[in-house]
């Protein structure tokens, strides 16, 4: 078996012709292996690699979260992935049953039966055939770990193919990443409920093309049942740029945008609770401390807005609706932290600010900022 040799984290992977691995990731398992080290911390699970590829992941999760992967599965339906992992398995020294095989078909095995308390969910495209198996393989107490590569989907290109998947509808307007995200984590609420399940995500990340998110599943009817109520609607107005969201039924929410009276646009049905958890990011960035400048920026990010309430506001497009010139997000939340809110940037978006404060006084704050940038245009002119 030839193929050219990469090197990530620990990890020596082979990757023969034919089997996929994208280097454009590697933020993506670098982030992953810490979270799982963090969320751990010392406990040990059987875990599941359910689309191993190479089998970087599952290595790299035995290899570096500090002991937390006791026995570990790598499942891969095609033939040259499954002989790739069991090579790469042996090259790094670490132990592993490599099952080539679907993973819905693995799932019936005796060896999946006694369920995991890690699941790496990594295939092409939408995570969503492989929830069920997943939720049904789950303890309490489960980590499942899902990367959806659906971005545009999810972001409302193709509303339609977000229908069939989510059965949820996208936005694609402001704010279409985060509700995208929340898209998703909506769908595995759902679907872990139906097996007694309530979810707590412990990180909720947007890059480049995909979205990965940590969720930690607890087991009870109760748990199931307060997880439902997480979810709701997001109403968007194009107009005024108002944008609501409610818990609950789609009803809710107002049929007329309250502060201009146009049509909103609706999204949903996704989770509104709490996408990250701050004492995790802590966390991480505690473990990481300098050595990956990626992983620390992205965990600094995420930590700064997870105190914030859902979606932002996009300061290009406010800007461009006040018809006043570009303004800069920290000096707007400058602004408003002075007058007691709270507000920082989003990953989800550049230009965009998440803060607590209503739409007039971030509209406010963007007139007040655009306004001092020109006198001191003019000033520099005379
Ligand atoms: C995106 S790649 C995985 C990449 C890998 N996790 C990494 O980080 O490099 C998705 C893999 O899922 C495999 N796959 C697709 N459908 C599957 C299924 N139903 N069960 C198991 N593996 C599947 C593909 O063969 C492919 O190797």
């Amino acid at each position: 078996m030839t193929g050219a040799a990469v090197a990530e984290g620990s990890a020596r992977i082979l990757v023969p012709k034919g089997v996929f691995f994208n280097s454009e990731m590697r933020l993506c398992r670098d982030f992953s292996v810490l979270a799982l080290k963090a969320a751990l911390a010392g406990k040990k699970v059987r875990a599941v690699d359910a689309t191993a590829g190479t089998g970087v992941r599952g290595i790299r999760y035995s290899k570096e979260a500090g002991g937390a992967v006791g026995e570990l599965f790598l499942v891969d339906v095609n033939r040259r992935a499954a002989a790739a992992t069991r090579r790469n398995l042996k090259l790094n020294g670490v132990k592993g049953k490599v099952a080539n095989n679907a993973f819905q078909r693995f799932a019936c095995s005796d060896a999946a039966r006694k369920g995991f308390g890690f699941i790496e969910l990594d295939p092409f495209g939408s995570p969503v055939p492989f929830l069920h198996d997943a939720a049904r393989l789950s303890r309490d107490g489960t980590i499942l770990s899902v990367t959806a590569t659906d971005a545009a989907v999810l972001c409302g290109a193709h509303p339609k193919a977000c229908l069939k998947n989510y059965q949820a509808k996208p936005l694609n307007a402001c704010c279409c990443h985060e509700v995208g995200a929340r898209i998703l984590l909506g769908k595995i609420a759902r679907t872990a409920s139906e097996f007694n399940f309530g979810i707590a995500p412990l990180f909720t990340l947007s890059h480049k093309h995909y979205f990965k998110a940590f969720v930690a599943l607890s087991e009870g009817a109760e748990r199931a049942v307060e997880s439902v109520r997480e979810l709701g609607f997001v109403a968007h107005c194009s107009k005024c740029l108002e944008t609501v969201y409610r818990k609950g039924v789609a009803n809710a929410l107002p049929q007329k945008c309250a502060a201009c009276g146009e049509s909103p646009e609706y999204a949903g049905p996704l989770w509104l609770g709490r996408i990250q958890d701050g004492a995790l990011l802590a966390k991480i960035l505690s473990i990481d401390r300098g050595r990956d400048k990626g992983v620390e920026k992205t965990a600094s990010a995420l930590l700064a807005e997870a105190r914030l309430p859902p979606l932002y506001f996009e300061l290009h497009l406010m800007a461009k609706r006040l018809s006043v010139g570009a303004v800069k997000p920290e000096s707007v939340c400058r602004m408003l932290e002075r007058k007691g809110f709270a507000c920082a940037g989003t990953h989800f978006r550049h230009n965009s600010v998440k803060t607590d404060a209503p739409k007039s006084e971030v509209e406010n704050a963007v007139a007040k900022l655009a306004a001092k940038g020109r006198r001191a245009k003019r000033a520099r002119r005379l």
